[in-house]
């Protein structure tokens, strides 16, 4: 018996690292899994692996995420868990960013964490359910000073995982 047997969650960022890695533990434990990643070919071969599904999805559109997760929970009969994985960043100095870089970044480590918790909360308070964020320790506990890139767009996601890691979907 598995951990998660009767679970069916979402990953977004599932195609990679450790998204990808995720998506094979809960497949051991016995959850269905569908795989999000604005990496079509990468989620499908995640997917293969797992026997789960897959979505191309990027996840700074909301309305293309809620309408994965939407046919998702559809196909796998219920959603139980959303790991709001997906994001990126990069080691140079904050001050070297692009303005677009910096819009790019944050929209996506902290709007695609918001997009996942808005488009999955419904279907994980009509039958109880888990959110579960990436965030980083460089977000509370910075390291290297010269990070200040690094760790910057993840305060506030890190802030957004509080109180949201915390949170239990109940039914009603
Ligand atoms: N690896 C680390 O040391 C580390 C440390 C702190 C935080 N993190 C965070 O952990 C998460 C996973 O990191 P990882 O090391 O596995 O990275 P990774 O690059 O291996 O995986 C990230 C995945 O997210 C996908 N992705 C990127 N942008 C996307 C988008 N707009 N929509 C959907 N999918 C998208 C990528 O295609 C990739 O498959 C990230 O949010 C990252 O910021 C990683």
């Amino acid at each position: 018996m598995g951990l998660l047997d009767s679970r069916r969650a979402v990953v977004t960022g599932g195609g990679s690292g450790i998204g990808r890695a995720t998506c094979r533990r809960m497949t051991e434990e016995g959850a269905r899994v569908a795989v999000v990643d604005v990496n079509g070919d990468a989620a499908e071969q995640v997917a293969k692996e797992i026997d789960g599904l897959a979505y191309e999805v990027d996840v700074t559109d909301y309305d293309a995420l809620r309408a994965a997760v939407d046919d998702a929970t559809a196909k796998l009969d219920g959603l139980s868990t959303v790991f709001n994985n997906a994001g990126a960043s990069n080691l140079s100095q904050v001050h070297d960013w692009p303005v677009e870089e910096w819009d790019r970044i944050v929209h996506l480590n902290l709007g695609g964490v918001f997009h996942g918790i808005k488009a999955t909360a419904p279907h994980l308070m009509a039958g109880g359910g888990s959110i579960v964020n990436t965030a980083s320790i460089s977000g509370t506990r910075p390291r290297r000073p010269r990070r200040a890139s690094w760790r910057s767009p993840r305060m506030p996601r890190t802030s957004t995982r509080r109180p949201s890691g915390r949170t239990r979907c109940r039914r009603g």
